[in-house]
């Protein structure tokens, strides 16, 4: 029997009861999205996956992603992308740094993410304490804040995002061993636009869509003025009080939309301290064309 236990926090529920394992029955299904759309963060504890189970289990909720990143994917299964800092006779079995900075995946697309779906295989702890965490934040509660004057000014704005920035981001200030994205990546994945503000599928309500990870402009303001409302925009959203952290379990099964909220991959463990996390994206191709270009 499925239980939501919510985190009492701006976002989080743990869903007790359900083996991923096996296929969800529609009523669990139905309850599983409605609880996305209530705590946007869900933690399924105690799961035992199989790289096919994870990607059935993802795959109930829309389409899945094929990342440009591609070459740390699953052995047959390219839905999966391996996150990882654990080298094998030399060589890193998965991308070491994803999401080390705040951003919501795929905004830098023409179908963007609706979805993400990790797995905790490996999980770092030094002292008895968990490492790794990720952050989320709250981008209803973001949007919800803002003063009513900038909701009007920004009302039908659209926001430029771009793979690139997060990338080069990585390789210029965190010290990141990516190389930089070849012509072809870059072709796969140019530029795009959204709107500032979505509705959210799930909840009906307004979020604020922008983050600091991918956007770049605000297409319809002067360069100046856009600079600085997306550095007020990006500070607001990442305050404190929008903030939960998720501390993972070994066996933990994480499901969170990415429409909602933004988040960040806290790298706090050194290179010998293992983490290993399989993912699957969703994409949100099911919603129409404010989340999905033609
Ligand atoms: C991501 O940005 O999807 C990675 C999050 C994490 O590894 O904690």
């Amino acid at each position: 029997m499925l239980a939501v236990i919510p985190s009492g926090e701006i976002l989080g529920a743990t869903i007790a009861g359900l083996d991923l394992s096996r296929p969800l029955n529609d009523a669990d299904f139905a309850a599983v999205r409605r609880a996305l759309g209530a705590h946007g963060v869900l933690r399924f504890p105690n799961q035992q996956l199989t790289p096919r189970q994870l990607v059935d289990f993802s795959a109930r909720f829309g389409k899945l992603e094929i990342n440009v990143a591609n070459s740390y994917q699953e052995p047959g299964l390219p839905q999966i992308m391996i996150l990882s800092n654990i080298l094998e006779n030399g060589k890193p079995i998965g991308m070491s740094d994803a999401g080390q900075s705040w951003h919501t995946d795929m905004s830098y697309s023409k179908t963007i993410a609706f979805a993400n779906v990790l797995y905790g295989i490996k999980i770092p702890r030094r002292d008895g304490k968990t490492l790794g965490n990720t952050e989320f934040c709250n981008m209803h509660a973001a949007y919800d804040d803002l003063p009513d004057d900038l909701k009007r000014k920004l009302d039908g704005k659209t926001v430029l995002h771009d793979f690139n920035k997060f990338w080069e981001m990585m390789r210029r200030e965190k010290g990141s061993k990516r190389p930089p994205l070849t012509e072809a990546q870059r072709r796969q994945k140019p530029p795009v636009s959204h709107p500032i503000f979505l509705t959210h599928p799930l909840t009906g309500r307004k979020v604020l869509y922008a983050n600091p990870g991918y956007s770049m402009r605000i297409n319809e303001l002067p360069e100046a003025e856009s600079d600085a409302i997306l550095a007020l925009l990006f500070a607001h959203q990442t305050q404190p009080k929008y903030r939960y952290a998720h501390v993972w379990e070994e066996g933990d099964l994480m499901l969170w939309e990415d429409i909602g909220t933004i988040h960040n991959a806290v790298a706090d463990y050194a290179s010998h301290e293992h983490r290993l996390i399989k993912r699957c994206q969703v994409m949100a191709s099911d919603f129409g064309e404010d989340f999905a270009q033609p």
